[in-house]
């Protein structure tokens, strides 16, 4: 069984599906993975707190306390190599990681490091996705599961869920049902890749 190492931001609603999914029997296109640890690189995110209620070790990580990028990847890499298993490398998964990662980073987990955005990449890649589609007139907005290259928000694409514009949507509207579709193909995606591997 591969171990999932989960790295959040914020609220984590997304870690959380994927926890659920790793768990459920029932769940179709079962994850044949189990999720060891969850990092976040703020102490306040909300997902720390929803991480350990599941029994998913937590550990923070704060970005502040390094003075560059590139010794918080160091440091961020050798806490998740703590959960490589014989089964081989674990698979990072970003779910609302607010943080740039470098290159020898995405270099060195190139092929198990997957990203969720919320818009139909290559649309809208970088932040304030849902303002700046209502902005540009959208009449359909959405989410997408991609693998992490040195170029922000891009690399090969997983899947996609689309969603409506209704006419009263603002922002926060918009990003509630779209989280709700990234609920969805998060998980999905992670055990089409696992069961590829
Ligand atoms: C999600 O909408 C995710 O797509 C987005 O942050 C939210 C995190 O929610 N990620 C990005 O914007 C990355 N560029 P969650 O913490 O509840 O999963």
């Amino acid at each position: 069984m591969k171990n999932i190492v989960i790295l959040i931001s914020g609220s984590g609603s997304n870690m959380a599906a994927i926890v659920g999914a790793a768990r459920r029997d029932d769940w179709a296109g079962s994850l044949g993975a189990r999720v060891v640890a969850v990092i976040s690189n703020r102490a306040g995110a909300g997902g720390l707190a929803l991480a350990s209620e599941q029994g998913v070790a937590t550990h923070v990580l704060e970005h502040r306390a390094f003075a560059t990028r590139e010794a918080f990847d160091a440091a961020l890499t050798a806490l998740i190599e703590r959960y490589d298993s014989p089964t081989g490398s674990a698979l990072v998964v970003l779910a609302g990681f607010m943080r740039i990662l470098g290159p020898v980073f995405v270099n060195r987990y190139a092929g198990r490091l997957l990203n969720i955005h919320p818009s139909l990449l290559p649309a809208f890649a970088g932040l304030h996705t849902h303002e700046r589609a209502l902005a540009a007139g959208c009449k359909f907005v959405g989410a997408t599961v991609h693998q992490v290259t040195a170029e922000l928000d891009h690399g090969p694409i997983l899947a996609q869920a689309v969603v409506p514009v209704l006419p009263a949507d603002t922002a926060q509207t918009l990003a509630a049902r779209v989280l709700t579709q990234e609920h969805l193909i998060y998980p999905r995606a992670i055990a089409e890749l696992l069961q590829k591997q």
